[in-house]
């Protein structure tokens, strides 16, 4: 059996669809029936039903507001959240699915892609808190996928995509980050990439998966608003504050899930089906 936390979020819900898709069983879970912050709850939840695969995609990803007010609730669900779900998922001799960012690094390599070892440096309380989650299941487990991602926009949540498209229509001109540069990724590849290491029996730890090519903020907003009339003028990251930091170059290299022979679309690809299935 298969258990997923945070079903009803952003990944939660693709993920969702895709096993729907496959005609896989699965028991769902969001906080009002799983709150993984309760360690007894998670503990008997977890022990009961024994599942043998956890998609653990429940997570707080309030980035900004992990800063001040929601610093607390950010290190509860990411850090001790996580490390309750590792706990039992180990006694239930469960494999964990755990999904981490790319906000683990600092951005300021310089000599290329980030590599699934590179050293990690959050700059962001948010980051911070993935990472000691990453850290928990590392220690308590042996049976894991951490597989880091980034930039993730899909049908079923708040994204970059839907805030561009919500500004497009009261603004004739938009201004855009142009010196952060990432991989977008589609909850689509990525919910097939997390399927895909269970079918394979892909070898266990730690994963990157983004969508193929890179781009900055203003590269992804102009090709998401190219139907519109609306003008996206570049500004730097100084000129548009915002109260967490985020790396500035965290384009992570794919190659290790690529070898493992999954296909990567491009991220134009991946949002033109996006754009598509979103105008039906
Ligand atoms: N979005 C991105 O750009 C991005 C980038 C890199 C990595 N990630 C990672 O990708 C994963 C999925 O993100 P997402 O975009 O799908 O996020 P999301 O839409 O915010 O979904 C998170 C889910 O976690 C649930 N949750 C929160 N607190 C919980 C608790 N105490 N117990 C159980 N469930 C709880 C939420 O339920 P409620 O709505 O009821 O609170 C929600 O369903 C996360 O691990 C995130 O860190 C995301």
């Amino acid at each position: 059996m298969i258990l997923i936390t945070g079903g009803h979020g952003q990944l939660g819900t693709e993920l969702r669809n895709l096993l729907d898709e496959k005609k896989i069983e699965y028991v769902s879970t969001d906080a009002d029936q799983l709150d993984i912050t309760d360690k007894e709850a998670t503990n008997k939840f977890i022990a009961d039903m024994k599942p043998e695969i956890i998609y653990h995609c429940a997570a707080y990803t309030a980035v900004d507001k992990a800063e001040d007010e929601g610093k607390e609730l950010d290190e509860k669900i990411n850090v001790e959240g996580t490390r309750n779900v590792a706990e039992a998922a180990k006694a239930a001799g469960s494999t964990l699915i755990y999904i981490s960012t790319d906000y683990v690094f600092d951005g300021k390599k310089k000599d290329g892609m980030y590599q699934v070892d590179d050293a990690t440096n959050p700059l962001s309380e948010y980051g911070r808190t993935k990472l000691l989650g990453e850290k928990a299941v590392q220690e308590i487990m042996d049976n894991y996928y951490i597989i880091r991602t980034s930039w993730v926009f899909g049908i079923y949540g708040h994204n970059f995509i839907y805030t561009m498209q919500k500004l497009a229509k009261t603004h004739d001109r938009l201004t855009v980050v142009n010196d952060q540069f990432g991989r977008p990724t589609w909850t689509r590849t990525l919910a097939e990439f997390m399927t895909f290491v269970i079918e394979e029996k892909a070898p266990f730890g730690v994963y990157h998966l983004s969508n193929e090519n890179s781009c900055s903020w203003y590269e992804f907003a102009k090709e998401i608003l190219k139907d519109t009339d609306v003008e996206v003028a570049p500004v730097t990251s100084e000129e548009y504050p915002q109260k967490a930091t985020r790396p500035q170059y965290s384009i992570m290299d794919l190659s290790k899930a690529k070898e493992l022979g999954f296909e990567i679309p491009t991220w134009q690809e991946a949002l033109a089906s996006f754009l598509e299935l979103e105008a039906k």
